[in-house]
């Protein structure tokens, strides 16, 4: 059994500067993902569900627990002397820390909300960059916005019915499980590729009639080829990004939430749910866009920036984007 401190330790030596600041970051994202995961599961017990009352950024309402994962892992990072900012779903602004770290991370520290209380799955996400910003200075906004291709690592817990981290630093995808006896994670996953065979897809269709024409003829096209097949895709939508990714990556699937007429830009933020989702699934041999472009190419200018998303095998995101093109969206003209 191999443990994730062991495998950073044994695969350091492969990281760029491998001073160790690396491999000490993931090392507190292990911490707050068991954390985490132990008061997720007492929270019905200790009364720790529903809202806090106050809406975020996001102009969403805060559950407790969302509040609870937000500031448990920003005290965590805040004690690295290796990240000098972090970026939060739940935060309007980036939070500097130490000036001399030469990280910085963006964080989805509850994904799924909607389902905390009622039982399905929930995640964290996270998004590691080397900042570009002078060292002994405060980290700056630019370090955030660097764009997908530049992250360093990023991956993601599934609080599900065991605990979960995948992660990729661009050396493939590596799962690995939560042993409560032991505390420890240990990895089960190893180099983790998506089959090219898609066997589920997942979108939340009460907005199908709002999505552009090329891409309803694409859902149309898609029943058409469940019907005539012997294997049909299932739908499969519970309504967290990183359980819905991760059932589709280990099976098969694709996942999409694309812009409407009304909102272009979809619901997604591409920081911290587009960009790590979409490195995990190249990485995966899979391929993540925006409906027209490769998504770790869309450009970042703001950290709470939306993005459309569709992550899946390359032969059905590669169908999407010929869809949309040739049947140029009744809006677009
Ligand atoms: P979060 O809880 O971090 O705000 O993310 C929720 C997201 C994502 O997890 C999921 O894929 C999507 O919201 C579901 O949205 P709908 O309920 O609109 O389908
Ligand atoms: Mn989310
Ligand atoms: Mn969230």
């Amino acid at each position: 059994m191999i443990t994730l401190e062991q495998f950073i330790a044994d695969r350091q030596q492969e990281l760029e500067s491998a001073t160790g600041a690396f491999s000490k970051i993931l090392r507190d994202i292990s911490l707050g993902a068991k954390l985490v995961s132990f008061y997720l599961r007492r929270a019905s017990l200790a009364g720790f569900l529903g809202e806090i009352g106050i809406t975020n950024v996001q102009g969403e309402s805060v559950q407790k627990l969302d509040d609870m994962a937000n500031r448990l892992f920003i005290n965590l990072f805040s004690k690295n002397p290796h990240i000098a900012g972090i970026a939060s779903e739940e935060e309007e602004h980036i939070i500097p820390t130490h000036p001399e770290g030469r990280y910085v991370i963006l964080l989805d520290p509850l994904d799924g909300s909607s389902n905390i209380d009622v039982g399905v799955p929930v995640g964290t996400i996270f998004s590691i960059y080397r900042r570009v910003s002078s060292i002994g200075e405060p980290c700056t906004e630019a370090d955030f916005l660097q764009g997908g291709r530049h992250q360093v690592a990023a991956g993601y817990v599934l609080y599900g019915t065991s605990t979960l981290l995948f992660y990729t630093t661009g050396r493939g995808v590596h799962g690995f499980t939560l042993e409560p006896a032991a505390g420890e994670f240990l990895l089960t996953y190893p180099q983790v590729q998506m089959p090219t065979k898609s066997s589920y897809y997942s979108f939340n269709d009460n907005q199908l009639h709002e999505w552009s024409e090329g891409l309803q003829r694409y859902v149309t096209d898609l029943h058409a080829r469940n019907r005539s097949s012997d294997k049909p895709q299932s739908l499969r939508y519970v309504g967290s990004l990183v359980a819905d990714f991760h059932r589709n990556l280990l099976k098969g699937g694709l996942f999409m939430y694309p812009g409407t007429v009304k909102k272009p830009e979809g619901k997604l933020r591409l920081l911290y749910e587009g960009f790590p989702m979409a490195w995990l699934t190249e990485q995966a041999g899979g391929k993540a866009s925006d409906g027209y472009q490769t998504l770790l190419d869309v450009p970042a200018k703001k950290i709470h920036q939306r993005t459309p998303l569709f992550l899946g095998p390359a032969t059905e995101i590669d169908r999407i984007t010929e869809f949309l093109r040739n049947h140029v969206s009744v809006e677009a003209v």
